[in-house]
């Protein structure tokens, strides 16, 4: 089992990462089982597959415990189903003292996150990530969040959990698009932190039928840990894992949630980072192509020409636009990311060319 610390202090937490983990989940919870309520929150699909085998087990091993079933999709995340979730935790008869257990993907994470952030002013949890992208980004450092009418994850906390437990077994029944999906934040992390792991990336992708999960997913935890063990709460350095997002978010938000996945739209907002990151002379045109090259071998979705003026209002407002300056992540190197505030609305139109 390789296991990574997350190190802030009296808050930091283990990331286990083995395969069959979700056989071994009674012990390995089992310092923690005090004779309290557990309750896992989950999608019905996600209790069918893993959810309920994961209770029995809990059971039969001497906890307390229930479950509370989330909608899937991103309507997940309301303030309506926070306040149901909330609910029902008090109809279980739920207290301080309560563990919730977040099993599922993002949507999952960020509610069961933002529901224990809040539940009696805050109670422990644990991630059990079984989607790829909540595995090696969202399960780690502690961001949860909701949405509302005005937009994404603008209710939220940062909140860590007590540990995040990771069998890469669990992708066995993820669909293939949304593995996809996951693999573009893990290319990030070798674009912005480690360049033997870019370069590893590539040539794991060569097949994806053979590529080592458990392996990509380890190093991607750990950058992942390093970066907020540093910056837990986004400074300049938390930012970089937002390589790709700007021209990224402003893709999902344009072509409307559900047309394209959070994952595919950062890999097509990497290639345009990557050339932006050439044209201010930070990287050299054979990094720019090893990073797209790396980005072109997953199958993403094939966009219709978009007209640039259409996106440059979601990239304005994007929230790491402060006080009017756009402070924009590059490359200065494949493998070393950094932010810069040169970088002009022309210029982020012109390479939005690198998409088509
Ligand atoms: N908190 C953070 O730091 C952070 C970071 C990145 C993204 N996010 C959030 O994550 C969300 C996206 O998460 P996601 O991409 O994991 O999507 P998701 O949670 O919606 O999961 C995708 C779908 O796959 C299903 N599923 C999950 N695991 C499965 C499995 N093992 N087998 C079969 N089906 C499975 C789910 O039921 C769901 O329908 C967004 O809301 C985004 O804002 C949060
Ligand atoms: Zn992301």
């Amino acid at each position: 089992m390789k296991s990574i610390q997350v190190n802030l202090g009296h808050r930091s937490y283990p990331i286990h990462v083995k395969s069959g983990l979700m056989q071994q989940m009674d012990s390995m919870l089992s310092d923690y089982n005090h004779g309290q309520k557990w309750v896992i929150i989950s999608q019905y699909n996600l209790m069918e597959l893993f959810g309920f085998d994961l209770m029995n087990q809990l059971k039969e091993g001497g906890y307390n415990i229930d479950f509370i079933t989330l909608p899937v999709g991103e309507a997940a995340k309301s303030m309506n189903e926070f306040s149901r979730v909330v609910s029902q935790m008090v109809e279980l008869n739920c207290d301080r003292s309560s563990t919730i257990l977040a099993l599922g993907g993002g949507v999952v994470g960020d509610v069961a996150g933002f529901v224990a952030s809040s539940f009696m002013r805050g109670i422990e949890y644990f991630q059990i990530p079984t989607t790829l992208l909540a595995m090696v980004d969202s399960a780690i450092g502690g961001k949860t969040g909701i949405n509302i009418a005005e937009g994404k994850n603008l209710v939220g906390s940062i909140y860590q959990p007590k540990g995040v437990f990771v069998d890469p077994n669990i992708l066995d029944s993820l669909p293939k698009e949304e593995v996809i999906a996951g693999l573009g934040e893990v290319i990030k992390y070798g674009a912005i932190w480690d360049q033997d792991f870019l370069n590893d990336t590539a040539k794991w992708m060569e097949n994806l039928d053979t590529f080592p999960y458990e392996d990509a997913i380890a190093r991607s935890c750990e950058i992942k840990a390093e970066v907020v063990s540093k910056d837990e709460h986004e400074g300049d350095l938390r930012r970089i894992l937002n390589f790709g997002h700007t021209i990224g978010h402003a893709l999902e938000s344009h072509l409307g949630y559900g047309k394209i996945r959070h994952g595919e739209a950062v890999a097509l907002g990497m290639k345009c980072a990557g050339y932006i990151s050439q044209k201010l002379g930070l990287l050299m045109k054979k990094e720019q192509s090893t990073l797209v090259e790396t980005i072109n071998r997953l199958p993403l979705p094939e966009l219709r020409h978009i007209n640039g003026n259409h996106l440059m209002p979601y990239i304005k407002t994007d929230k790491k636009s402060e006080k009017g300056v756009l402070s924009f992540v590059v490359l200065d190197g494949l493998g070393n990311a950094t932010t810069s505030i040169d970088v002009t609305a022309d210029l982020i139109q012109e390479s939005l060319k690198v998409l088509y």
